[in-house]
């Protein structure tokens, strides 16, 4: 069931946070459940530019990549009624944030280093975790990122929770957004 009654005037849910917090899966799974289209920014990147990520990194560099990540945001995504998956970095850079923000309701994943560590394991689509110390880059980067995930949206910790736990959990932090951004909505005259 969809939470909030007509699905698609409902804001969208956007899920941000780090890589291997587990955005994809969740995103996918609440959008079943709620009978709501999904989009991964990663997927939307790669349809622009005909090419995959890592070859994007590859040949172009990392601040090509946030180019493309904002071209999304800005022109590619729906207005309301979608989840919506962004790739870990999409809210890092200035201004990022506040835009994604604009887009719908905003949820950060957090999952231990651990976790994050076995769950990346051997990706393409993750070329900022190539090498050999990738524990050491994930530190590296999320000490880097903290603050920008949690300004993103409201965090929720995935570490000991199943899927449909966290379903559970996502769809309650929605509702009591969406019910208050409907409150807080201008009433027409
Ligand atoms: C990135 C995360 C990746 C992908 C790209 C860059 C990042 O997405 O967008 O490799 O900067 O954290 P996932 O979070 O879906 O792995």
């Amino acid at each position: 069931m969809a939470p909030v009654a007509n699905k698609e005037d409902s804001p969208n849910l956007i899920l941000a946070g780090f890589m291997g917090t587990g955005k994809s899966a969740l995103g996918r799974q609440l959008a079943k459940r709620w009978r709501r289209r999904f989009y991964d920014t990663d997927e939307l990147v790669e349809k622009l530019a005909g090419v995959s990520i890592a070859d994007i990194f590859a040949e172009h560099g990392e601040e090509h990549f946030r180019a493309l990540e904002r071209q999304v945001v800005e022109s590619l995504l729906p207005a309301n009624g979608a989840v919506i998956a962004c790739g870990g970095g999409l809210v890092v850079p200035a201004g990022m944030g506040e835009l994604v923000r604009s887009k719908g309701i905003v949820v950060t994943l957090f999952a231990s280093v651990d976790t994050i560590l076995r769950r990346t394991a051997g990706n393409s689509r993750r070329p900022l975790l190539k090498g050999d110390d990738p524990e050491a880059k994930i530190r590296d980067l999320m000490k880097k990122r903290e603050q920008a995930y949690m300004k993103a949206g409201i965090a929720v910790y995935t570490d000991g929770r199943s899927l449909q736990q966290l379903c559970v959990i996502v769809e309650r932090v929605y509702e009591r957004e969406a019910r208050a951004s409907l409150k807080s909505r201008p009433k027409p005259d």
